[in-house]
């Protein structure tokens, strides 16, 4: 026989004590009580010795292999107490130290004109509706009295997917898709995204944003416009704000109009950011054409609307003073957290 019985658990004894980790105390484990390992040679070995003997040593093996395990146990709480001890002392917080401060987000000019603008809507009893940024030709163009070959078109050249989907140049897309739905009457803004294959200058974007705003009802006339879009402009740039309607063209409304209101920062007198006249463009507008009202599915002569849209970047810049739109798109955090 080899080791006797007491070597090894003094063996293991020490090994035990002295291991450093939990994984050296499952190797001692392995290599003394698992399936090769010495103490379950010398029970296999039992045949070898003596019948009288092997009760007895059957006993003292399985004592040995009873205290092995304690130790290992008493071991491995240690270990692990230790351990845990070590943890605490690593992450203990010393609540004295200066914090870290956490960047806190802002709301984009942009964003902020357009809840603005939603409220004064929404505060009118107007539903928020969004459509979709890739449109039918039909609904951005067909459907609002622009036909193929339509001159309009060129005015509003834009990104195309294929020849009859494109990038909307207009929120005026929603218009169409709302009225074709039939559920009368109709009172909504439609803020969005529009695409245009504009040069990027001060004042111009492939991509920039509008407001639609469309009421289709009995009995909707150029009153109501007026006094919604005088409401809106009092709302948004303050009550003194006045507003003038000026004849303007647009395919899908007859009449239509440009609407400017009186200029915020000199009240009419004439500065520079109303380039002298006094008064600034926010928006288009007119009375639902009639035709598109027939396309659209909806009578004419039983109902009629208006509609209107509005440039968002541009009463964002007007209202924030700020000279030059691409500031709006450069994220530079500087100039975005005045807002
Ligand atoms: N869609 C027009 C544009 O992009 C703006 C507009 C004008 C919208 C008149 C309207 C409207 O709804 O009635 O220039």
């Amino acid at each position: 026989m080899g080791k006797t019985l007491e070597e090894i658990r003094k063996e293991a004894a020490e090994k035990i004590s002295s291991s450093a980790t939990v994984e050296a105390l499952d190797e001692i484990r392995v290599s003394i009580l698992g399936k090769k390992g010495e103490l379950t040679q010398i029970l296999k070995s039992m045949k070898d010795i003596a019948p009288e003997e092997r009760p007895k040593v059957g006993q003292m093996v399985n004592e040995v292999r009873a205290m092995l395990e304690e130790n290992i146990e008493a071991k491995k709480k240690e270990l692990n107490r230790k351990l845990l001890t070590e943890k605490m002392k690593r992450e203990t917080i010393d609540v004295t130290l200066p914090g870290t401060k956490l960047m806190r987000g802002h709301k984009h000019p942009n964003q902020i004109a357009l809840e603005d603008l939603e409220k004064v809507f929404i505060g009118m009893g107007y539903e928020v509706v969004e459509g979709p940024e890739v449109e039918f030709d039909r609904y951005n163009f067909e459907l609002l009295n622009i036909p193929a070959n339509h001159p309009a078109k060129d005015e509003q050249d834009t990104f195309y997917i294929t020849k009859d989907i494109l990038l909307r140049t207009q929120t005026s897309s929603v218009q169409a898709r709302i009225m074709e739905q039939g559920k009368l009457p109709i009172k909504i803004i439609s803020p969005g995204r529009v695409f245009r294959s504009d040069e990027v200058d001060a004042t111009h974007s492939p991509s920039f944003h509008q407001v639609e705003g469309l009421v289709v009802d009995k009995g909707i006339t150029m009153a109501d416009l007026k006094g919604t879009l005088d409401q809106f402009a009092k709302n948004f740039f303050g009550p003194e704000t006045k507003t003038k309607l000026r004849p303007h063209h647009f395919p899908f409304t007859e009449p239509s109009a440009e609407v400017d209101v009186t200029c915020f920062k000199c009240h009419g007198k004439g500065c520079s950011v109303c380039k002298g006249s006094g008064w600034i463009e926010i928006l288009g507008c007119g009375m639902v054409h009639p035709h598109v009202l027939e396309m659209c599915g909806i009578d004419p002569n039983e109902y009629s609307g208006f509609a209107f849209g509005i440039g968002l970047e541009r009463v964002a810049l007007l209202k924030y003073e700020i000279d030059d739109m691409r500031l709006l798109y450069e994220n530079d955090i500087r100039f975005l957290k005045q807002f």
